[in-house]
């Protein structure tokens, strides 16, 4: 009874929400996209299914802030969602690492997060090995 009159709620909030011009969800951003660093020599477009992304793992996954500080900051619910590389670049993060990845560079937050992730889910699941989603080619298909 309680989750029927939640769930009426919700669905009006979505209702009104419409109708009025606001939305209460977070923009989810476009379902297809193509990262490419514009400051580099030699870029490696990476394919992205985002939507594929969003629906199997948490915005708080990818998704940060940095504060006065320049230190990281946790993703939180309707924050404001920009490029990576509006932090990820020569100015904002020179000299941060991770491992051996250039923090200051979209190939630095690309692999850190892309790349280690699909490495790790791919040790885990071996139906993920199969279909190579820590190869090169599957973020970097030959055109
Ligand atoms: C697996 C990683 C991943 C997940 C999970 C993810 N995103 Fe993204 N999102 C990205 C990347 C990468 C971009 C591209 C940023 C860029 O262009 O530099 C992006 C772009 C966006 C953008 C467009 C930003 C802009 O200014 O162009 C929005 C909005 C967005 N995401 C919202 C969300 C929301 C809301 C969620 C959770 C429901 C989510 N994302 C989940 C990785 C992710
Ligand atoms: C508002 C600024 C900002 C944006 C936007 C941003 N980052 Fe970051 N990111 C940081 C900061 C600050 C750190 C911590 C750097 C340090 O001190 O080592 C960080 C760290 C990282 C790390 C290192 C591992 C970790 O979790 O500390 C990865 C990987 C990363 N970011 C990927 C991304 C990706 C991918 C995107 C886009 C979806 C993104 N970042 C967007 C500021 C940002
Ligand atoms: C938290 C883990 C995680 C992160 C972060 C992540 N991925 Fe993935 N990605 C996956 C998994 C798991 C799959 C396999 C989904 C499936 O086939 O079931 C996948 C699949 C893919 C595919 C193949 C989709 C297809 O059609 O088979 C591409 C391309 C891809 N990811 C690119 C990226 C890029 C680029 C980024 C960073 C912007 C990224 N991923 C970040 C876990 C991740
Ligand atoms: C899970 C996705 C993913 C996988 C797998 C992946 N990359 Fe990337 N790579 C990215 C993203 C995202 C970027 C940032 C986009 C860009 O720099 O154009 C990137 C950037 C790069 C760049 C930077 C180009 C430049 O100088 O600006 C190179 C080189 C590169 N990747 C090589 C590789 C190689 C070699 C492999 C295999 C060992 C690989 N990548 C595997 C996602 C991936």
């Amino acid at each position: 009874m309680l989750k029927t009159f939640l769930t009426c709620c919700v669905v009006s909030l979505f209702v009104v929400g419409g109708f009025v011009g606001f939305s209460i969800s977070a923009d989810p951003g476009p379902a297809e996209m193509t990262l490419t660093d514009a400051s580099s020599a030699k870029p490696k477009p990476a394919k992205f299914p985002h939507k594929l992304h969003q629906d199997a793992f948490s915005c708080a996954e990818c998704h940060h802030g940095m504060d006065a500080d320049g230190k990281k900051v946790d993703y939180v619910d309707g924050q404001a969602i920009g490029k990576c590389a509006d932090c990820h670049n020569a100015d904002k993060l020179a000299g941060k690492m991770k491992d051996k990845l250039d923090l200051a560079t979209l190939k630095g937050a690309g692999h850190g997060n892309c790349l280690e992730c699909h490495k790790a889910m791919a040790k885990e699941k071996p139906e993920l090995a199969e279909k190579k989603i820590a190869s090169c080619a599957t973020c970097h298909p030959k055109s």
